[in-house]
């Protein structure tokens, strides 16, 4: 993307953040990334009025698996670059520090946090607006109330989730509240299950999709899950696949069951992922009507599970039931308040 664009585009969206002339911003990136998205946010805050700098990390180190593994980062070993991060009032994440404790001290200091690490013309195409922030609240607030949560399929998917005990979250694709983290480009709502409260069966279809590896489901997968955790896979090459990459990681909470919720973005593409297969996946998690589980690590909700093994499953053509009331219907949203203004009934 040409770097006026592009610098264009981080001045609309730091502006949606709300950055106010003399807060102090902080771009965060590591090795040689992204170094035209630290210019343009450098360039768009300057022209704001706020007080800009560049933090650049080292390149890190190989952690040997090459997986995606999440909480790692080497602001681990820096604690007087937290200690800065802390005493911005926005940082720009250009590097994923999604779970990693270094986050969440960050976020609870009132700094608030926006990773922005997908292609450019995503994060052009998916640009955040605030009607879709509404939307986004509407199912915040359905989601916050309910006690269960149900997901059905035609292909054989029945489980429930006993929900309630872990904050709901957001994500619209932007941040203008102190302490508040987001990720550019998204449209989702999510919670997780009690750690003990996640029972039945989910069929993973062919189509649906499986992040961090970036791939299309080509053949059905079963997953039995009992008391909040997976016992069971099922399948051809697809389930061996999953099955091995949550092994490889020797740690039993890799089956855990992690967050779920759904998606409302319109302009969200299901073959987002063959435009771009770099990204890490936020057009599939924002799609309209998918329902979104995930395995691994609950901690970022505020659970005991801080694994390293984490796998996201955007599902299409689900049924999703909040204390048996429909929200999903065959992969459409039915609550018109969520629904986009030309799709109301
Ligand atoms: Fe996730």
């Amino acid at each position: 993307m040409d770097r006026t664009m592009l610098t264009e585009l981080c001045r609309r969206q730091l502006q949606l953040c709300a950055v106010q002339e003399g807060e102090t911003l902080v771009v965060l990136s590591q090795g040689s990334e992204r170094a035209d998205y630290a210019d343009a946010f450098l360039y768009a805050a300057r022209s704001l009025g706020a007080n800009a700098y560049h933090m650049r990390m080292p390149e890190p180190g190989s952690s040997g698996s090459g997986a995606w593994e999440v909480g790692a980062s080497e602001l681990q070993n820096n604690p007087r670059a937290v200690e800065a991060l802390e005493q911005a009032d926005i940082v720009i994440d250009l590097i994923f520090l999604l779970f990693s404790k270094e986050q969440f001290a960050i976020q609870r200091a009132g700094t608030r946090i926006l990773t922005a690490v997908e292609p450019t013309a995503l994060l052009a195409r998916l640009f955040p607006t605030k009607e879709l922030r509404e939307r986004v609240e509407v199912g915040h607030e359905l989601l916050a109330k309910a006690s269960t949560m149900r997901i059905t399929s035609p292909q054989g998917t029945d489980v429930t989730y006993r929900i309630g005990m872990y904050p709901t979250m957001s994500e619209y694709g932007y941040t203008d509240e102190p302490g508040r983290w987001d990720h550019w480009p998204a449209a989702i709502v999510f919670t997780g299950g009690a750690d003990d409260g996640v029972d039945g069966t989910i069929v993973l279809s062919p189509g649906d999709v499986l992040l961090p590896f970036n791939s299309y489901v080509q053949t059905p997968i079963t997953l039995t899950v009992e008391q909040g955790f997976i016992t069971d896979i099922r399948g051809d090459l697809d389930a061996d696949l999953l099955s091995s990459y949550i092994r490889s990681f020797e740690d039993p909470r890799g089956y855990g069951m992690s967050h779920v919720g759904w998606g409302l973005d319109e302009r969200a593409q299901w073959h987002g992922l063959t435009q771009f297969p770099g990204g890490m996946g936020m057009e599939l998690r924002s799609y309209y009507g998918n329902v979104m589980f995930s395995i691994g690590p609950n901690n970022e909700l505020g659970g005991p599970n801080d694994t390293p093994c984490h796998l996201d499953i955007p599902m299409r053509g689900c049924d999703l039931f909040l204390d048996d009331e429909p929200v999903v219907r065959n992969g459409d949203l039915v609550v018109d308040a969520m629904r986009p203004t030309s799709r109301r009934g």
